[in-house]
Order: structure tokens, then C-alpha cells, then sequence
């Protein structure tokens, strides 16, 4: 936590007298903004590798939509800490909170949709083996959402704190089993072998659990499924909006980061999130 000169109300009142209405133009030290933002040290992190143009937003972007998973990985932890608590009304103002940042995230993509594949070329090689599929925080965020995998953990095992959150995190539920937990002691009928399976595995869809939805659609507890379906859409729409980015600037060419490229994020991007959300709908 930042310390900051705290000002109240009558604070401010006495200096916009004082100022006779115009912005405080004089300070001691560097200004109280920039203190908060840090901007000196934000904008010194733009170091781009190529002296291309396109670089710069290139990596601008990438950068923005890392600090949206870092925010999407704190807001959803306090979800399921509210979650813990049964306070669903907070827990569901929380998530329904991220719905928004994940769609200012995915308006972050139009900041690279022009990009072709001749002015990708031209920085691409300077980028060496480093991808996306390297975040970190990106792992945490799938695995928040319920895709665990122990083997994409291996890429940190180099970098000990991001490799031991990430294995805390494969261990720990996730977002989605915080939920179900939650709707078990609601009295929901989320069956036993799922509330005790392996949260370090891939999460299997259980017909339970699917008829269970159907059954907190009929009750008070809908708005908190709708809140996770528009969750769900829109990491669908991030994949999406990812994959149509590629398509656009590489083709079919393979990735940077050693994988085939469109073919593996495809075949990703058929995983949902939530799954009896979704097939709950049919039962209703
Ligand atoms: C035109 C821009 C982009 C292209 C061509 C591109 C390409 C790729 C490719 C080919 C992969 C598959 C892994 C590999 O590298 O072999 C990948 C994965 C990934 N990229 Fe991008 N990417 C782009 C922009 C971004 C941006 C802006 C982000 C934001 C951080 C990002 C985040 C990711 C993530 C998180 C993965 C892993 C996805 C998963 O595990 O399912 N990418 N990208």
C-alpha cells in the first residue's frame, strides 16, 4: 500500500478557495498523481526491441491486457474469500465487476486488429521465443476459471515466486469450486464426488451438477448464475478475439512460443469454462 498525505473534504474545500477555483500548480516534490500511478517507472517499461513502429502498440497492448489479468486474478480471489463466507450478494457484485473489466480487456484487441502479417514480420524475429503462453498471470486467470493443467506450470519453474503461486493456485479451488461449494451449503444437490474430486485435475462436467443448475435457475440464486455465464462469454470472446488476431497477422504459421499456432489455440478454445452452465440451459 502506497502512503499518501490524506486530505478530507474540508481539506479540499479550503484549497479550492485558496486556489480560487484553479488546480494546485505548486508542489514540494514530485506530484501527489504521480506518486499513486507511478508513472515514472510505468512508462520506462515500454522497452520495445525493433525500431518498427507497430512495436510500440504491439507491446502496449500486450501490457494493458497483463495488468487486466492481475486485477481479474485479485478481484476473483476476493470472490471466493466472499464466496467462503456465504455473503453471495457481495461475491456476486464482485464478479459481476469483472465481467466488466474482462470487456474493457477484450476492447484492448482492437489496438491490434490492423496489424498485417508484413508489419508483424518486420518485428516478429526480435521477439525471439517469447509468447503470451508464457503469462504467468494469464495460467492463474484459466486456472481461477477452472482449466488446470500441472504441465503449463513448467514454463515458471525457473522464476520460484510465479511457479509457486501457480502450483498454490493448481491446488487450491477454483472460482468454480468456490461456487459449487458455496451452492452445496445453500443446499443444492452438487454431488459429493465432485465437491471432494482432485482440484489439482482437469474438472470433469457432472450430470449433478448440471441438474443442479437447472435447479438455481428456478430459485434466488439465478442472478448469480447469469453472472457467471456472461462471465464465461466473455473469456470466450478474449479467446476468440485472440485467435482472430493471429489469424490476421501470422496465418496458420507456428507459434513463437514453439506450439502450431492457430491449430493448438483452436483446439484450446473449445474448452468452456463453466461447462454446466452451459448444457444446464438444455434442461431448462
Ligand atoms: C497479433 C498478436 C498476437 C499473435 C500473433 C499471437 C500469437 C499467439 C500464438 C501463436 C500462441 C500459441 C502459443 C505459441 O506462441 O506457440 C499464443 C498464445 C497466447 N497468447 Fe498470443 N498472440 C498475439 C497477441 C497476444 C496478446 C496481445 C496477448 C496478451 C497478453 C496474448 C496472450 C497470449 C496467451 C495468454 C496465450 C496462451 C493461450 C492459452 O494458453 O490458451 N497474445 N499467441
Amino acid at each position: 500500500m502506497t502512503a499518501i498525505r490524506q486530505l478530507t473534504e474540508q481539506d479540499r474545500r479550503a484549497r479550492a478557495e485558496a486556489n480560487e477555483g484553479l488546480p494546485t500548480l505548486a508542489f514540494d516534490a514530485t506530484t501527489p498523481y504521480d506518486d499513486y500511478v507511478g508513472t515514472d517507472v510505468l512508462h520506462r517499461l515500454q522497452r520495445t526491441v525493433t525500431d518498427v513502429p507497430e512495436e510500440l502498440p504491439f507491446l502496449v497492448t500486450t501490457q494493458v491486457m497483463e495488468l487486466y489479468f492481475g486485477l481479474l486474478r485479485s478481484e476473483w480471489l476476493l470472490a471466493q474469500r466472499q464466496l467462503d463466507d456465504d455473503d453471495d450478494a457481495a461475491a456476486i457484485q464482485t464478479i459481476r465487476r469483472t465481467v466488466r473489466h474482462f470487456q474493457a480487456l477484450n476492447a484492448a484487441w482492437a489496438s491490434l486488429s490492423w496489424l498485417t502479417p508484413a508489419q508483424f514480420n518486420a518485428f516478429r524475429d526480435a521477439l525471439g521465443e517469447g509468447s503470451g503462453f508464457q503469462s504467468a498471470l494469464y495460467r492463474h486467470v484459466e486456472f481461477l476459471l477452472g482449466n488446470k493443467s500441472e504441465a503449463l506450470i513448467r514454463p515458471h519453474r525457473r522464476n520460484p515466486r510465479a511457479h509457486r503461486e501457480l502450483v498454490a493456485a493448481l491446488h487450491r479451488p477454483s472460482l468454480y469450486d468456490s461456487v459449487l461449494a458455496f451452492l452445496a451449503r445453500a443446499g443444492y444437490p452438487i454431488p459429493r464426488a465432485v465437491l471432494e474430486r482432485d482440484l489439482a485435475a482437469e474438472y470433469e462436467p457432472d450430470a449433478g451438477v448440471e441438474a443442479a443448475w437447472a435447479e438455481v435457475y428456478a430459485g434466488p440464486l439465478a442472478p448469480l448464475a447469469e453472472t457467471l455465464t456472461d462471465l464465461a462469454e466473455q473469456f470466450s470472446d478474449w479467446r476468440y478475439r485472440h485467435v482472430m488476431a493471429v489469424r490476421r497477422s501470422m496465418g496458420a504459421k507456428p507459434g513463437s512460443g514453439g506450439s502450431s499456432g492457430l491449430s493448438w489455440l483452436e483446439r484450446s478454445m473449445r474448452r468452456d469454462v463453466f461447462p454446466e452452465l452451459w448444457t444446464a440451459r438444455t434442461l431448462i
